[in-house]
């Protein structure tokens, strides 16, 4: 059977979820599993995370699964409803929305009294400078003062465009969120994904939304997970299935990019981007053997890859981590030019999945 494994360490995630904690010990934990768990596999996240005081997810689909799976912890639509006939299934499910336009809030207004009689949570989305979503800061006190006077409880909520930067606009949205938990005091807030959790204790308030950092990634470019104090949860691994020795000047691949520059041995690892491993290859890119960094020579393809086992003395069958605890996603995310979420997010479905 072809090995390409991802294996879930959920003593990591656990460990993780109490970072969180430790940094931020007075806020409750909104726990961001959307996107089928950042690619780790959310019915294999859930058990580590269930001591978080909820879940974050896009869309409604995404909330049922967890339903599914038997977790009754309260759940937050970052996105709101897509349509109107979803409201009756978010209250009878007990699943709390965001509202980020007028049309959410006249639906959400129609069952005014079946979600309220379900203790549901609306946050109202505070567009404050990323110019996604929310109501800008000249509306919102409105629709947050009218909503609390029909007898909702509301939460301010509000998403940073560059809390992992140091960048003029965090003050403006700081700003604008202070000016409006303030002026509709008291109302409950939220501003804090992973970054803005290490970035600003002052603005924890009463929810925090971790996503990346529970997976043991970094959401920083200059900050390591070791630097933070976070465990990678995922580890992806394949195996070489096979060994050839070449010549100085053949070549290796699809395009024959690579050309040897000495006589070599190379192992073929069966992995490439129909797993999910990245094809873009603008910089030097390493797997790591027995916590040995081994550099990939010539393209990604859909199934294999090759790396430069000269004199690694290397089998066939010998494991090779993709990513994980020896060669970081975030490193191989800077390799191909992008970011660790992007690369765990768009796992395929093909390696096996092993939670431990
Ligand atoms: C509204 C919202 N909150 C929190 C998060 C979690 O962000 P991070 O993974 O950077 O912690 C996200 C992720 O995109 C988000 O969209």
């Amino acid at each position: 059977m072809r090995q390409a494994t991802v294996y879930i360490d959920s003593a990591a995630l656990q460990y993780n979820l109490n970072r969180v904690k430790q940094l931020a010990p007075t806020a409750k934990i909104v726990s961001m599993v959307k996107a089928n768990a950042y690619g780790h596999g959310v019915k294999d996240c859930l058990a580590a995370l269930k001591d978080s005081d909820a879940f974050g997810v896009a869309c409604l689909e995404e909330a049922l699964e967890i339903r599914d799976l038997g977790y009754l912890q309260p759940i937050t639509l970052i996105e709101g409803i897509f349509s109107s006939d979803e409201m009756q299934i978010v209250i009878d499910q007990k699943i709390e929305c965001v509202v980020h336009h007028q049309q959410q809030l006249d639906w959400l207004m129609a069952h005014k009294d079946a979600y309220i009689a379900q203790n549901l949570k609306v946050w109202v989305k505070l567009n404050s400078g990323m110019n996604r979503l929310g109501f800008k800061i000249h509306e919102i006190k409105d629709v947050i003062n009218t909503l609390k006077a029909e007898g909702f409880t509301c939460v301010l909520a509000m998403h940073f465009a560059n809390a992992d930067a140091d960048h003029p606009l965090n003050d403006e949205q700081i700003r604008q969120f202070l000016e409006v938990k303030n002026d509709c005091a008291p109302l409950m807030g939220s501003c804090c994904n992973s970054a803005a959790i290490y970035k600003y204790p002052e603005l924890h308030f009463d929810y925090v939304r971790p996503g990346i950092m529970l997976y043991g990634a970094t959401p920083f470019a200059d900050r390591s997970v070791a630097d933070l104090d976070l465990k990678p949860v995922m580890t992806f691994t394949a195996e070489v299935i096979a060994l050839n020795d070449i010549q100085a000047g053949e070549h290796v691949g699809y395009g024959s990019t690579f050309t040897a520059e000495k006589d070599m041995t190379l192992a073929i690892v069966s992995i490439g981007y129909g797993d999910g491993y990245p094809r873009a290859f603008p910089k030097q890119n390493y797997v790591a053997i027995n916590s040995q960094q081994v550099r990939l020579v010539g393209r990604v393809a859909m199934d294999m890859i090759a790396i430069d086992a000269t004199g690694l003395n290397l089998q066939l069958g010998t494991e090779v981590e993709l990513w994980g605890k020896t060669r970081l996603v975030d490193d191989v995310a800077e390799a191909n030019g992008t970011i660790g979420y992007e690369l765990l997010c768009r796992m395929s479905s093909r390696p096996v999945r092993i939670p431990q």
